[in-house]
């Protein structure tokens, strides 16, 4: 089976019990506002989540857009997708679309104001070439924003990150898996730092903040406008 398949049929075997997680973990509702305030939308925008699982998000980003805007929630996983329609569907939400696609191929033209991705950079294949595809999808001046959860650089976060560490070993697809080629905490890590590396190269820092001793990161830029060719 090949990785998106694997991801695929790891989340969507247990998307019950990560919707729990994803909802109810304290203090993640607290992240989830953070991650749609730095977005700094306004009133009739449109915002694309990638990799929006089973929409935990959904509500904060809709509540920035208003009724006006659009909110476009995109998944590779159909479980996790049909717990998202089905908040939408009780929401009553006209304006809320979750769609099944590919976070590195997304199937949205343009006119995006914002992109939000969390917990979703560390599972992509190119992280660092993704996001900047996601800086060429928004309008100029438009943000993208990275919450994501890998260890901590700091020194007193030694036992949390045995514990993440632990955390990311069962809750990595192919969980009875004994070896790994490569560790995937340390994938996770090094996924996510090239994310926000590609991210710094493209926008100007709208917000960077570490929470649980440095576990979680959130990060979010304003694109530049694509440099002109200088005229000789
Ligand atoms: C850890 S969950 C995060 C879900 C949600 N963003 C949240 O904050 O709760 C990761 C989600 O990303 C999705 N995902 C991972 N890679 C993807 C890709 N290339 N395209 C679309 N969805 C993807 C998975 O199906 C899963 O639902």
């Amino acid at each position: 089976m090949g990785r998106a398949a694997t991801a695929q049929s790891f989340y969507g075997r247990w998307a019950a019990l990560y919707d729990g997680i994803a909802r109810y973990t304290p203090g993640v509702a607290r992240l989830r506002e953070r991650a749609a305030a730095a977005l700094d939308l306004s009133p009739g925008d449109t915002v694309v989540e990638m990799g929006c699982g089973t929409g935990a998000n959904l509500p904060y980003l809709r509540e920035r857009v208003g009724p006006e805007g659009t909110v476009v929630g995109v998944d590779f996983t159909g479980p996790v997708l049909d717990r998202a329609r089905g908040l939408v569907e009780r929401r009553g939400w006209g304006n809320v679309h979750v769609v099944r696609g590919d976070a590195a191929r997304p199937p949205v033209a343009g006119g995006v104001d914002g992109v939000l991705a969390s917990f979703v950079v560390g599972m992509l294949a190119d992280p660092a070439g993704t996001v900047d595809d996601w800086c060429d999808l928004v309008e100029p001046d438009g943000t993208v924003v990275l919450l994501d959860a890998a260890r901590s650089e700091r020194r007193v976060a030694a036992p949390v990150n045995a514990a993440f560490r632990a955390v990311t070993v069962l809750s990595t697809p192919s969980t009875l898996q004994l070896r790994y080629d490569d560790s995937p905490h340390e994938r996770l890590f090094e996924r996510m730092t090239a994310a926000r590396a590609a991210l710094r190269r493209r926008a100007a820092a709208v917000a960077h903040e570490e929470r649980w001793l440095g576990i979680v990161r959130l990060t979010g830029g304003r694109v530049r406008p694509a440099e002109q060719p200088s005229q000789r």
